[in-house]
């Protein structure tokens, strides 16, 4: 689906610099319209209630407009403005500097304004007891399963092989595979991965997942643990990751689990860079192991102008794309995630910091 001109600058796409640059709206979001607040003995106190807005990725001027019409009450913030740090109850976060969530003591909840949340916890001062909330799907997962089917399509047909031919004006059949002997696995079957395992199982591939937990998925045959990695990963012609980052899954694809793919395998990465470990994969592609790599996510972004990815004959790059946020999604998600939190309800999409996801 694609996103309207108006929505996509509503939303992610609009990348602003400096949350200080942003088109002025902070000091006068600041200086705090909200309403007093009634303090405990009865008295109206002097503290106004808000929520602190933080990304370096998305526009805060469209969140600010939606919130100023959905809660009057809550004086919309834009770091580093943040104002009296005592009225901040909540963070809508992309991600924040490290420290600053820390330092705002009435902070009830933070929000994030992505599915996956390690670049909030990598934070070493984050408030463990504030709670967590991140975007469950909000459009994210028929992108998401789109890239890889694609990409599974891609090299399950040879077409790398055929572009490659075309190059050299060769007419040439090359063996094909029917997708019921082709295994793909798909490393983590939560949101996004169950999304695209059912979808590959619904295309006719033997379809395999791998979870931390137990799970159950028509279609899927699913291992858990680092009990089942091994098997999982020894029947996977061509994995796809959809794993949050955390310091279990940091470094999960390197040089050991590489070899346990069959020979000739395929990798898909569109969850995080961190989960690969750069040097070994390029060693498992240069080597044959590896026949292909996928790759939307890289350790740093954008990808250096040098790195060897860019050029090598086995690697497909593309530049963090796989899927954004549906602005209206995301926007009705965390609009109800708050109008929850405010009656008292529980939200969706609690993060457990102790895991990571
Ligand atoms: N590149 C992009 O554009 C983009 C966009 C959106 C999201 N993402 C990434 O995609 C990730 C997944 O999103 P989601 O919404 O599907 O997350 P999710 O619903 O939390 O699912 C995570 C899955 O990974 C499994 N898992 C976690 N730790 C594991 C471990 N140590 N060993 C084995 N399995 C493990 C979980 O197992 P259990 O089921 O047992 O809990 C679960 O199945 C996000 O965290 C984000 O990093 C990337």
């Amino acid at each position: 689906m694609r996103l309207s001109d108006e929505s996509q600058q509503f939303f992610m796409a609009t990348r602003v610099g400096p949350p200080s640059e942003s088109a002025g709206g902070a000091a006068d979001a600041a200086g705090g319209s909200g309403p007093y607040r009634q303090g405990e003995d009865g008295e109206a106190s002097m503290r106004t209630k808000a929520i602190l807005f933080g990304s370096d990725f998305d526009a805060p001027l469209p969140f600010r407009e939606v919130f100023a019409r959905e809660f009057p009450e809550l004086d919309f913030r834009i770091w580093p403005d943040a104002g009296r740090v005592e009225d901040i109850e909540y963070a809508l976060i992309w991600k924040i500097d490290d420290g600053v969530l820390r330092t705002l003591p009435n902070l009830r909840a933070i929000l994030a304004l992505g599915a996956g949340v390690d670049q909030i916890l990598k934070d070493p001062a984050f408030p463990a007891h504030v709670v967590l909330y991140r975007l469950l799907d909000a459009g994210l997962a028929a992108q998401m399963s789109e890239y890889a089917i694609h990409a599974v399509l891609d090299v399950h047909r040879r077409m790398a092989e055929y572009r490659a031919q075309q190059r050299r004006r060769e007419w040439r059949r090359l063996d094909a595979v029917h997708p019921s002997e082709r295994t793909v696995g798909v490393m983590g079957l939560g949101v996004l991965g169950a999304d695209l395992a059912r979808k590959l199982s619904v295309l006719g591939f033997r379809t395999i997942g791998w979870s931390r937990t137990p799970k159950s998925l028509d279609g899927v045959g699913c291992f858990y643990g680092e009990g089942g990695m091994a098997e999982f990963l020894g029947r996977s012609e061509i994995t796809v990751v959809l794993l949050p980052l955390t310091p279990e899954t940091q470094g999960i694809i390197n040089s050991k689990t590489l070899r346990q793919l069959p020979r000739g395998a395929a990798i898909v990465n569109i969850a995080r860079g961190g989960h690969v470990v750069e040097a070994d994969l390029l060693a498992a592609l240069d080597s044959g192991h590896l026949s292909r790599a996928v790759l939307d996510v890289f350790h740093d972004e954008p990808l250096a102008d040098d790195h060897p990815f860019w050029t090598h004959p086995r690697v497909v790059v593309t530049p963090h794309i796989a899927a954004q946020p549906i602005a209206e999604l995301a926007m009705q998600q965390i609009l109800e995630t708050l109008r929850r939190l405010e009656a008292g309800e529980t939200p969706m999409g609690r993060v457990d910091p102790a895991i990571g996801y």
